[in-house]
């Protein structure tokens, strides 16, 4: 049973990239053929909503080598690899709904129609899958035992679908794991939003004033890396704790108000809605650029661009301009979405091999564990995301210490003073 994509014709381009992209993926590589032997997840219907890349299809290989059922819809609409989803469902026969830029309609047609394979699992990047069924398909409410969930919007979501005691079973927040956040949302969405935008524009970084909106674990990569190409970069923050990190860390520090004249290119990473709105617009230089690398296409309030704009024009692909009254030049990338997945190809493999061996084992420890769990949101267990590191040093052939017997002690004795 096929899925829907664009073209087949670019299966076997998507192959090789997705072969590419297996290449620097040791650790799910190695999970990968382990699981070939022992299969863990036979019988298991898996239903995943996930960005479609390179890195989600050696994802969904390793989850049907380990025995499992999965039908694949994308988490985004502009950021599908059509390419990948053609390999997937022609050449890896793994169902897969998606083709980028499928409007709203397709893209919840997509969801429902991985949920007719009725998952026991589903796997989510921003709990869009979670919450059509908790709305749209209640019926498969009970034959789920539990859900990942691979981002910091959706674990929000959930997290407050739990406290509000509306979620039905219980989750994995893939993301909390340390070996993927501080890997992924900080080197990945530092690297690959400097990369969307690049390509996006082709413009000279250095020597611009480089805003960062929310300077968490996204926004610390995003600007390391804005730096590190020779911007002067801003953040603005509304945690003082990130934001007194970001001064020590040798960024400007300011209101948005006040950095709205200052800045050359604008990133949004704050997971929060309009934080890019009306009254800063106006305040923005002449050809000004926008991006946003948060989940959500709700940070830069674009409804309020679009009727401040005197004239909408598209420059080049994925590069929007809107005319202001004054006669200044918005230019907004991306159409506000993720502009390292639609404009540039997401996250490098590297750090994907870590973020998707936490979704492996996450969803390998559901199986066996899901009747002990609540239907609450739970922490990836700690020898999870220990043994994930561990195993990426050995891939990269790096060698550690390890505490002496006597350390050992020490550290567990508490009379031991000066
Ligand atoms: N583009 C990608 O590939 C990618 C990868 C990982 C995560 N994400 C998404 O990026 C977003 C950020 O993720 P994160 O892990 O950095 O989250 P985080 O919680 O670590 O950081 C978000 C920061 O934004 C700040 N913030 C909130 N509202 C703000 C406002 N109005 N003005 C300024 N700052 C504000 C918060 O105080 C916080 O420090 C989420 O939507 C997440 O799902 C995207």
């Amino acid at each position: 049973l096929l899925g829907e994509h664009k073209d087949s014709s670019l299966k076997e381009k998507g192959t090789k990239r997705i072969l590419w992209a297996d290449d620097a993926m040791p650790v799910l590589g190695s999970i990968r053929q382990q699981w070939e032997v022992t299969r863990p997840l036979e019988g298991v219907c898996i239903a995943a909503c996930l960005h479609v890349t390179t890195e989600t299809a050696n994802l969904m290989r390793t989850l049907k080598a380990g025995g499992a059922k999965i039908a694949l819809c994308a988490s985004n609409p502009l950021s599908t690899q059509d390419d990948v989803a053609s390999a997937l469902n022609e050449v890896f026969e793994i169902p897969t709904y998606a083709i980028r830029g499928e409007d709203n309609e397709a893209y919840y047609r997509h969801i429902n129609q991985v949920l007719d394979f009725e998952p026991m699992i589903t796997m989510d990047d921003g709990a869009d899958l979670v919450n059509f069924v908790h709305t749209q398909r209640k019926e498969l409410l009970p034959r789920i035992v539990g859900g990942t969930e691979e981002t910091t919007t959706g674990v929000v979501r959930l997290t407050a679908m739990a406290s509000k005691h509306v979620l039905q079973y219980p989750i994995i927040a893939v993301n909390d794991a340390l070996t993927k956040h501080m890997f992924d949302n900080r080197y990945g969405t530092g690297q690959s939003t400097l990369d969307g935008i690049l390509r996006a524009t082709n413009h000279l970084i250095c020597g611009t004033t480089f805003v960062v909106v929310g300077y968490g674990w996204c926004g610390r990569g995003v600007a390391r890396r804005a730096a590190g190409l020779g911007a002067n970069v801003i953040v603005t923050e509304v945690d003082p704790l990130k934001a007194l990190e970001a001064v020590m860390d040798g960024y400007r520090v300011m209101p948005l108000a006040d950095a709205a004249p200052l800045g050359d290119i604008f990133v949004t990473v704050t997971g929060n809605i309009n934080v890019i709105d009306a009254q800063h617009f106006g305040q923005m230089k002449d050809k000004v650029l926008l991006a946003n690398s948060g989940h959500f296409d709700v940070e830069i309030n674009i409804k309020a661009l679009r009727e401040l704009a005197v004239n909408v024009e598209e420059l080049r692909e994925h590069v929007l301009q809107y005319t202001l009254p004054s006669g200044r030049r918005v230019r907004l990338l991306a159409e506000g979405r993720l502009v390292n997945l639609s404009a540039a190809e997401g996250h490098p493999a590297q750090v994907m091999d870590m973020s998707f061996a936490n979704q492996a084992l996450s969803v390998e420890y559901l199986i066996t564990n899901s009747e002990r769990l609540d239907n609450g949101v739970y922490p990836v267990p700690e020898p999870i995301d220990h043994n994930v590191a561990k195993l990426k040093l050995a891939s990269l052939n790096i060698d550690i210490d390890t505490l002496t017997p006597q350390q050992v002690a020490y550290l567990a004795d508490w009379r031991h003073g000066t």
